[in-house]
């Protein structure tokens, strides 16, 4: 387990914290093992009817850690990162999401596996994945276009800017922008009504909403395999050294 993941479990609802606020909530190796632990655990788990994921104070997460990439790149379907979305995606009980501010990379493709999203106004979103020599991942490159059409989804991910909650809410990311201070009490509102319906027919139904879903994993490993090749790939490294460095990156030597 490591202190940058905060859980609790009350009334049927299983609060998933991300708590690693001085590095942006930036998903570690360990954090994303003790989220797929949780997640896994909470499938047995009668106790837990619903799950939610939030951030810190402004801050949902800035996504995969970036000098853990070039540490402790992962390697194969087996990695944390992979086996958290993995886990995440095939999740049986609803999952809320509220985000409370800079949601970046995969911080912004698990929202797509979770089944109702709020965020604060204040709330901002970026895919940067091609500006770091990589490829989407999460099944976005499929489930992004289906949300939005090709031309909206190839803007986030070939551009790959920052856009905020209420383009999010336009293009059907998010369900609701609210005013930051009542982000938290929304979404337990929300946690706390479908903790009290009837839990089969919940599971049922999210089932059945999820049968459009049924070539993620498909999809899921495709783009695995493009991750990992680019993720070894000069230009990712490029990418990467200048973000630790606090430069701009030079991509002009690469064909
Ligand atoms: N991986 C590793 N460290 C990260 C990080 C990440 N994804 N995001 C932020 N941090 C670290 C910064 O290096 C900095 O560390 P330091 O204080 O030891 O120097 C600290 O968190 C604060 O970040 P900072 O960049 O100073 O905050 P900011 O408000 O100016 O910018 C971001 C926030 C998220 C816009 C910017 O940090 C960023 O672009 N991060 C990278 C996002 C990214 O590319 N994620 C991977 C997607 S696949």
């Amino acid at each position: 387990m490591t202190e940058h993941i905060v859980t609790s479990t009350a009334d049927g609802v299983l609060q998933i914290r991300l708590n690693r606020p001085e590095k942006k909530n930036a998903l570690s190796v360990a954090m994303y093992t003790a989220m797929a632990d949780v997640l896994a655990g909470a499938e047995g788990n009668s106790s837990v009817r619903v799950i939610t994921i939030s951030g810190t104070d402004g801050c949902f997460t800035s996504g995969n850690d970036v000098a853990d990439f070039l540490a402790h790149p992962p390697t194969g379907d087996d990695s944390p990162a992979i086996r958290f979305l993995r886990v995440l995606s095939s999740a049986s009980k609803p999952v809320i999401a509220g985000v409370n501010g800079l949601a970046v990379g995969i911080g912004v493709t698990m929202l797509l596996h979770c089944d109702l999203v709020y965020a604060s106004d204040s709330a901002s979103f970026q895919l940067p994945f091609v500006n770091l020599g990589l490829v989407p991942e999460a099944a976005s490159s499929m489930l992004l276009p289906r949300l939005m059409g090709h031309h909206r989804a190839a803007e986030l991910l070939l551009l790959g800017d920052r856009f905020d909650a209420r383009t999010a809410h336009e293009i059907g990311l998010v369900n609701a922008v609210l005013p930051a201070a009542e982000l938290a009490a929304v979404v337990q509102d929300r946690a706390a009504a479908l903790a009290a319906k009837p839990p089969a027919s919940i599971r049922m139904t999210k089932a059945l909403l999820k049968r459009e879903a049924e070539s993620v994993p498909a999809r899921m490993a495709e783009e695995g395999k493009y991750f990992l090749r680019q993720l070894a790939s000069p230009e990712a490294h490029e990418a990467m050294e200048a973000f630790m460095q606090r430069r701009k990156p030079d991509f002009s030597r690469f064909v």
